[in-house]
């Protein structure tokens, strides 16, 4: 669904109006639809219908306990790389048993408080983090469910930086090493091996990676069997691809049935990851034109959002989609639109073709995934207020941060 839509010459995020939301939480600030993350979550309920499924939302996308909230509610799992986001995923009502651990570094502490609260399942992804978990287990009296992340080698055909199942990658265990891995698994006294687990990447257009992974990862799973270790679930991690630009993104069934159609009859539990395909259209940035500094090469429209409050941009050279909440009846110029940081890569969008007054609201569109999440202070920047719209209410699910707060924990020379 469309979360953000003009209704009277003016964007509303389901039936409340962008103008009023900056009115009374002030801008910057990140707002979601409530109904949005919904039918992402439901889109893929839809397709699992009837098989042993379990969506775990990845909570790096977006981490708020407003919106870990609303998907607990509606009975999602959730894949954490911290503790920290362990505990988060508790405090917004999830339950433990349907919490998926990954990442590459899980410390002794972090292994600790998941086995004490009773997670769901580790994604090892080393042989000196199996040695670790089993030795941390044992001295807990537990034994820690336990599946490998195992690196298939496919390309997912996406941005560099977000592939994650190549050789060359530091995630996962390498293919050709997972059945000793799983055998030395096996002989090991505090650990029980549950399933197996596979991400190849985000931002995913193209579902053919993912199946062709699938296929590896199956093969492997026929070995195993072979070999004595009966697996119970499969998780085929996050990275479907959402629509930025003008990208035609896979919908839930085209990426789900074919690998539901590999998996029938295998009787395994099948657990996904996804992030991004669960918030990323739910959410835009709303933010403020503070000056307009037309140039002789180059016009720029200065807004109250920076690179501090969403990365991607800067980070990725990634493309937003950028709207005027009240659009303009007149011919458009060509802006580009900077933040107020000292950094020429302080940028959300260039070469945009918008007709703009100072003061005028713009919203950042599909901000909702890895927005907030990769935020900082960067100039001591406060960050921003989140938003929940829920049909004609907004709530405050975050307040925005105050500059005494950042540097609290500071102190000044004795
Ligand atoms: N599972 C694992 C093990 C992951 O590493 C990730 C994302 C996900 C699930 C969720 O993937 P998604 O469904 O969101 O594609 N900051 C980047 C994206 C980094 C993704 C990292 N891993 C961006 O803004 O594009």
């Amino acid at each position: 669904m469309n979360a953000f839509t003009l209704k009277n010459g003016e964007l509303y995020a389901e039936s409340v109006a962008l103008s009023d939301i900056a009115a009374r939480f002030g801008t910057p600030c990140y707002v979601y639809s409530r109904a949005a993350l919904e039918a992402a979550l439901d889109e893929y309920h839809q397709e699992l219908a009837g098989t042993d499924a379990l969506v775990c939302f990845a909570i790096k996308s977006n981490s708020n306990l407003g919106v870990l909230n609303v998907f607990a509610r509606k009975g999602a799992g959730f894949d954490i790389v911290s503790g920290g986001e362990l505990k988060r995923a508790l405090a917004a009502g999830g339950d433990p048993k349907k919490v998926v651990f990954s990442g590459i570094g899980k410390s002794v502490e972090e292994m600790e408080y998941a086995l004490n609260v009773g997670i769901l399942c580790f994604n090892v992804e080393s042989a000196p983090e199996l040695d670790r978990l089993n030795e941390v287990a044992g001295r807990l009296g537990k034994k820690a469910p336990i599946s490998f992340r195992v690196n298939p080698n496919v390309d997912p055909k996406t941005h560099p930086y977000i592939s994650t199942g190549l050789k060359k990658n530091k995630f996962g265990v390498a293919y050709e090493d997972a059945l000793a891995l799983y055998q030395r698994a096996a002989s090991l006294p505090n650990l029980e091996i549950t399933g197996i687990d596979c991400h190849i990447g985000s931002q995913l257009l193209d579902p053919s990676p993912v199946a062709e992974a699938l296929d590896k990862i199956l093969i492997l799973v026929d070995q195993l069997a072979a070999s004595g270790i009966h697996l119970h679930h499969i998780d085929l991690g996050g990275g479907l691809g959402i629509r930025y630009k003008d990208e035609e993104a896979p919908t839930a069934k085209a990426y789900l049935q074919p690998l539901l159609a590999k998996l029938k009859g295998r009787g395994l539990k099948i657990i996904l990851e996804p992030g991004r395909r669960m918030v990323g259209n739910a959410g835009a940035l709303l933010t403020r034109i503070e000056y307009l500094k037309p140039g002789e090469v180059k016009n720029f429209a200065i807004i109250d959002a920076a690179m501090n409050d969403l990365a991607r941009p800067a980070l990725y050279d990634a493309w937003h989609d950028i709207v005027a909440v009240k659009p303009r009846d007149v011919a458009p110029q060509t802006w580009q639109i900077v933040g107020p940081i000292c950094e020429s890569g302080d940028f959300l969008g260039h070469d945009r073709e918008l007709a703009l007054e100072p003061g005028d609201l713009l919203a950042v569109l599909s901000a909702g995934a890895y927005g907030m999440t990769m935020s900082s202070n960067y100039n001591t920047r406060p960050r921003v207020a989140e938003v929940m719209v829920d049909g004609d209410q907004a709530y405050l699910i975050r307040r925005r941060e105050t500059v005494e707060e950042l540097y609290a924990l500071e102190s000044l020379m004795p």
